[in-house]
């Protein structure tokens, strides 16, 4: 059985998905052990104080990136953390974070990387006028929104969409593609070379 740590700062949709996914099977031999959160009001401790599972503010606030992050990843190693999966956490981590668990942090983000990494990526791209959107699940390396790619959904942009409906859309796939990339890294059946991640 794995354990996974989820960090988050607000509503925490991508969270509740992995949570049903992991109960039900659909993610195998992996369980949520601890929920952490920058924001003391995030509303994605509800939830997992809901789901009867360990939530945990360690507030942000006021601290250099580096005494946070200190905080943050004993409270992980604590409950032996294996997969640390970064669920609207909008903080960067930093180096000595990421360093702590090698090729173990997972981040989504709201569009096809390389392209609007960044705060609101989908008004981002609605705005560009891009006729694909989609989602990303990458690995967390030292740079904002840019390890090896592990999972990507693409949707069409409609001519009815608003940048609402637009982020609407996306967000059902990003809670299928956590959950997808989580399977697989945690199946550890692949390889990267360079950027790229291949299924073996
Ligand atoms: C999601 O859309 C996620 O992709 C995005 O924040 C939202 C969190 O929603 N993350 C980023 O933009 C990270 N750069 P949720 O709290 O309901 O999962």
């Amino acid at each position: 059985m794995k354990n996974l740590g989820i960090l988050l700062s607000g509503r925490g949709s991508n969270f509740e998905a992995i949570a049903k996914n992991a109960t039900s099977g659909k993610i195998p031999d992996a369980r949520i052990v601890m929920v952490i959160s920058n924001k003391p009001a995030a509303e994605g401790l509800e939830i997992a104080r809901r789901l009867g599972l360990t939530a945990l503010v360690i507030s942000s606030k006021g601290k250099e990136r580096e005494e946070h992050d200190r905080e943050v990843v004993a409270a992980l190693k604590e409950q032996k953390v294996d997969l640390v999966c970064l669920a609207g956490y909008m903080r960067l981590l930093s180096p000595w974070f990421v360093q702590q668990f090698p090729r173990r942090i997972l981040n989504i983000h709201p569009s096809l990387l390389p392209a609007f990494p960044g705060l609101e990526a989908q008004e981002q791209a609605f705005a560009y006028g891009v006729k694909v959107a989609g989602c990303t699940v990458h690995f967390v390396d030292e740079e904002l929104d840019h390890g090896p790619i592990i999972v990507q959904k693409a949707i069409p942009v409609l001519d009815t969409d608003d940048e609402h409906s637009l982020a609407a859309r996306i967000l059902e796939q990003e809670h299928i593609a956590y959950s997808e990339a989580i399977g697989i890294v945690l199946t550890g059946n692949y390889e990267i070379v360079g950027r790229r991640l291949n299924q073996k």
